[in-house]
């Protein structure tokens, strides 16, 4: 590691735990230290009972300008065997790791998210920004293609039209913009991103933890199964769900809304840690 500081730092708070690229001196730009303390770091978070969900952001008002031109790049240039363990660690955390990650994960988007953040940006289940956060594909800019992942994630979640336009362009463009194509979920003033995001994860908090994986996770494998598969596929899950839920949600909430009356699930989940005890309720 050229760089021994720490260059991630977590906060936790009462279930969700954010972690933070932290080096706003370069724009939390992702160097060889920073991938591998996130790595470790997710990694560890994922075992963690403290922790419920994982916000993802960047210290000092970035998200991040994305790889470290100078260490990742032209500093690795001369070693082809780190060159590739460290490709390796940065695409298993920025996508391997969070895309199939156990626990929910939000991106918080503001000021610049550039070039290979836009792996961990779209790798995470939802994402928001501040209106005026700048989004950039620039890597045309400078004589490379959307590397890694970056093009094969950014035409799976964007129009077609708009992976082109943008790769090809490498022009910035907002937060507004950002959600109107279908980078993020939404965007919001930058005075109210920590306030929007913490109502995500509380509201994502009040579900279950086992459904909710399972949703997911379900949400993420159709998209590349055909009809017949996706059948089997959900009605599988929807079994092992049952049998693997500690808050048995499946019972309980049919309880509570056709016997007891106590909630309406389209207006929101039952109260964790009701589940039944009466054993005669199906
Ligand atoms: N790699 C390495 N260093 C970077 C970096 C990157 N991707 N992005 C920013 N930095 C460094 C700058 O070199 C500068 O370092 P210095 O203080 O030692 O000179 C410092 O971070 C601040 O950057 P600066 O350009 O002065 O800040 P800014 O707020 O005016 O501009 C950006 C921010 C992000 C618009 C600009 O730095 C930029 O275009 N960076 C390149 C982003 C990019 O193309 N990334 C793609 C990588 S896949």
């Amino acid at each position: 590691m050229s760089e021994t500081k720490k260059v991630v730092r977590v906060e936790k708070y009462n279930g969700v735990t954010t972690v933070f690229l932290n080096r706003p001196e370069k724009r939390n730009a992702m160097s060889p230290a920073l991938h591998e303390q996130m790595d470790q770091t997710l990694l560890e978070l994922e075992g963690d009972p403290d922790t419920k969900i994982v916000i993802i952001r960047g210290e000092g008002g970035n998200f991040s300008a994305g790889q470290d031109l100078k260490e990742f790049f032209r500093g690795l240039e001369d070693n082809p065997a780190e060159a590739k363990r460290m490709q390796e660690i940065a695409n298993r955390w920025r996508w391997e790791r969070l895309y199939n990650y156990d626990k929910p994960t939000i991106s918080m988007v503001e000021g610049y998210c550039v070039g290979g953040a836009f792996m961990q940006l779209l790798a995470t289940d939802f994402a928001i920004a501040a209106d005026t956060a700048q989004f950039s594909l620039s890597e045309v800019n400078w004589g490379i293609l959307p590397g890694a992942l970056v093009a094969k994630v950014v035409v799976d979640n964007v129009l077609f039209r708009h992976a082109l336009y943008y790769s090809c362009l490498g022009d910035a463009f907002d937060g507004k913009e950002a959600a109107r194509v279908g980078f993020i979920n939404y965007s919001v003033p930058a005075e109210k991103l920590e306030d929007e995001v913490a109502k995500l994860a509380d509201k994502l908090m009040k579900k279950s933890p086992a459904v909710l994986r399972a949703t997911k996770q379900a949400v993420r494998q159709v998209r590349t199964m055909d009809f017949n598969q996706a059948y089997d596929y959900l009605h599988a899950k929807n079994m092992a769900i049952r049998v693997n839920d500690p808050e048995e949600s499946y019972r309980t909430g049919l309880s509570q809304f056709i016997d007891k009356k106590s909630y309406k699930p389209v207006q929101g989940p039952f109260t964790l840690g009701t589940l039944l005890t009466d054993q005669t309720a199906k």
